[in-house]
C-alpha cells in the first residue's frame, strides 16, 4: 500500500499533468477534510441508497447499511401486497434516504415525508428530485412526530428510523459520529426509547386498519419494545435480525383491539 498521505503532493501533480485534473485545489481540500476525520461520505457529498442517489450537502445522517437492509426488505413486501395504491409516511426522514427508495421502487407508492429539522426537510425535498420522482407521489411535512400530521384515513406503511442510541451509551458510539453528525439524528434520552416511545404511542392512529410500521432499533431494546407493542395494541408483531446477525428492526400491524 502506497502511504497518501505522504505522496498527496506528487498524487496531486500527476492527476493534474497526467489525467488533467482541473479541481486540484477542491481535491487537496477533500483530502484534508479526511485527514481531519470527516466522514467520507460528506467529503465525496452523496450516497447511493438501493440505486437512488441520496444528497447530504445538508449534513443529515448518514444513510447506514443496517437501514438500507430493511428498506428493501419493506419495499418487498409493498410489492407483494398486490395493491394498487399504498399510503406510505417516512417519518424522521433526515436524508429521505427510505421514502425515496420507497417511491423508485414501488410505483404503486405516494409518501409523506415528515422531519422536524426545516435543513433537513430541504435536503429531502432535493433528494426527491435528484431522483426524478414525481411530485404528486410526495408531500413533506415539517412535524414534530406526528404533530402537523393529518389524519386523512391512514397510512397503510410507516417508516421509522428515530434517534435511539441511549446516552448512556454515548463513549460506545463512533467517534467520527459524535463529531460530525448531528446529535438530534443520534440520541433519543437517557434509554434510547424517548422518540420509541413517543412514536409508538401514537402511530397506531395514523395506520389504516392492518397498516404496518417497520421500525429501526438497537438490538439492546428488543424486548423493552416488544412490551410497548403489546400494551399499545399492536398485532402480528415480528422482530428481524439484520446483515450482521444483530437485532434492528421489526415489524408490527394496527389489528382490532380486543372487545370491538
Ligand atoms: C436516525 S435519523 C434517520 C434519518 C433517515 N431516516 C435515515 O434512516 O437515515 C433521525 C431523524 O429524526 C429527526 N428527528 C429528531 N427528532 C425528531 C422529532 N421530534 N420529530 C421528527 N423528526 C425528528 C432528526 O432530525 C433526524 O433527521
Amino acid at each position: 500500500m502506497i502511504k497518501k498521505d505522504k505522496f498527496i503532493k506528487e498524487i496531486g501533480w500527476i492527476l493534474k499533468e497526467k489525467y488533467g485534473f482541473a479541481r486540484l485545489a477542491e481535491f487537496e481540500r477533500d483530502i484534508q477534510r479526511l485527514q481531519k476525520g470527516e466522514p467520507v461520505a460528506y467529503v465525496i457529498g452523496f450516497v447511493d441508497f438501493l440505486g437512488c442517489k441520496i444528497d447530504l450537502s445538508f449534513r443529515p445522517l448518514i444513510p447506514r447499511p443496517e437501514t438500507e437492509f430493511w428498506t428493501e426488505k419493506a419495499i418487498e413486501d409493498i410489492k407483494k401486497s398486490g395493491r394498487k395504491k399504498v399510503r406510505c409516511l417516512d417519518i424522521f426522514a433526515g436524508s429521505g434516504c427510505i421514502g425515496v427508495a420507497v417511491l423508485k421502487h414501488a410505483p404503486v407508492a405516494v409518501v409523506d415525508f415528515a422531519e422536524k429539522e426545516k435543513k433537513f426537510l430541504e435536503q429531502i425535498k432535493l433528494n426527491a428530485r435528484l431522483n426524478n420522482l414525481s411530485p404528486k407521489r410526495r408531500k413533506f411535512i415539517q412535524s414534530d412526530i406526528f404533530s402537523n400530521i393529518s389524519d386523512d384515513g391512514g397510512y397503510d406503511y410507516i417508516f421509522a428510523n428515530p434517534p435511539y442510541v441511549a446516552e448512556t451509551r454515548r463513549a460506545k458510539v463512533q467517534k467520527s459520529a459524535l463529531k460530525w453528525e448531528a446529535p438530534c439524528a443520534i440520541f433519543g434520552g437517557r434509554n434510547g426509547l424517548f422518540y420509541i416511545n413517543k412514536f409508538l404511542k401514537q402511530a397506531r392512529g395514523y395506520l389504516k386498519p392492518e397498516g404496518k410500521i417497520y421500525m429501526e432499533f438497537d438490538s439492546r431494546q428488543k424486548n423493552e419494545i416488544a412490551g410497548i407493542l403489546k400494551r399499545r395494541g399492536y398485532g402480528n408483531i415480528n422482530f428481524y435480525k439484520d446483515q450482521y446477525g444483530r437485532w434492528r428492526y421489526m415489524m408490527a400491524e394496527k389489528q382490532p383491539l380486543a372487545g370491538f
